[in-house]
């Protein structure tokens, strides 16, 4: 039998990003707080005699940078699978792309968690959820969140994810940057800026844990942080003030996305969302969008056996 797999993974942002000293396996020790928020990328497996990869996208996001080869995540994931249960197992992947592309907004890693969704729905291979976390962990740091969703705290390198109790909705406005930005490239920006020296052990700010726990949106707007900030902002000066620009069209916070270069904006509704976008759009700074958060994890939307 033959079949087809729909499956969707959210965006992530991180509420705080504290970034610790370099481990000896090149990454660094993280704290953060994730959240999934309302932009998707959609992976569809089909049974095929050899495993391709094709990207496209129904939206403006530009796909030009995403690897069609082996190198793609969203084949690394099928690989694992199939390797991890020693099924020898071929795919025809096809990515719809919603979430933008080296954006700090976790669209590769979105990629994978649905990849690796969907080939476990295809094969029928029934992977329990705490071993399907571990191979997203292999596959990147944030791709055990991507299989979460929700609101979630994340240690390790990122990729031990814990979720957190938050009440109600948020609706974030989403600046992309006209140019993609390397996250190792930010991350070497952040050694350099730290001179080698040890920086202390990451922590989640209490106030934004109380933030979340109380809906408080000003709350929250104060508690954003992020470390890679100002890494981020050597690279591209222009950064800082587009953050500035979003308050000063009345957002309650801003804060850059992981390691940029999208820039995000807390609104306290939908309606409050689509008045600091337009706001934003006047100054042509790049494409604008608004979502809500806190939304499900990696999704099968549907299935189809021939
Ligand atoms: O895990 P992922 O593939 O998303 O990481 C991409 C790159 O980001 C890593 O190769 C590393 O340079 C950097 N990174 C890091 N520390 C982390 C996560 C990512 O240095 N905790």
């Amino acid at each position: 039998m033959t079949g087809t797999v729909v499956a969707t993974a959210p965006a992530k942002i991180n509420l705080c990003l504290g970034v610790g000293t370099q481990r000896p396996d090149g990454f660094h020790a993280l704290a953060t707080v994730y959240q999934a928020i309302g932009l998707h990328d959609q992976v569809t497996v089909s049974d095929a005699d050899r495993t391709t990869v094709e990207v496209s996208t129904a939206s403006r996001v530009p796909v030009a940078g995403v690897p069609t080869d082996e190198s793609n995540i969203a084949v690394r994931a099928a690989r694992l699978l199939a390797g991890h249960h020693g099924v020898e197992r071929e795919v025809a992947i096809v990515i719809e792309k919603g979430i933008p592309v080296m954006g700090g907004m976790a669209g590769g890693s979105a990629d994978g968690a649905a990849s690796l969704l969907a080939c476990d729905h295809l094969w029928g291979l029934h992977t329990p959820r705490e071993e399907l976390l571990e191979l997203a962990g292999e596959l990147g740091s944030d791709v055990p969140f991507a299989l979460l969703g929700g609101t979630a705290i994340g240690s390790g390198r990122g990729e031990l994810v814990t979720p957190l109790m938050t009440r109600g909705e948020y609706w974030w406005v989403i600046l992309e940057s006209p140019e993609g930005m390397s996250t190792p490239a930010v991350y070497r920006e952040f050694d350099t800026m730290h001179g080698g020296s040890p920086v202390g052990d990451p922590e989640i700010p209490d106030a934004l844990v109380q933030a979340l726990l109380g809906h408080d949106v000003v709350a929250l707007g104060t508690a954003l942080t992020n470390d890679l900030q100002p890494a981020a902002f050597r690279l591209r000066s222009e950064l800082a003030a587009s953050l500035d620009q979003g308050r000063l069209e009345s957002a309650f916070g801003a804060v850059l996305s992981g390691s940029g270069p999208s820039c995000l904006f807390l609104c306290e509704s939908r309606a409050h969302a689509v008045q600091v976008a337009a706001g934003l759009e006047t100054h042509n700074l790049g494409p604008v969008s608004f979502a809500p958060g806190p939304v499900p994890g990696a999704q099968v939307i549907a299935r189809d056996a021939a």
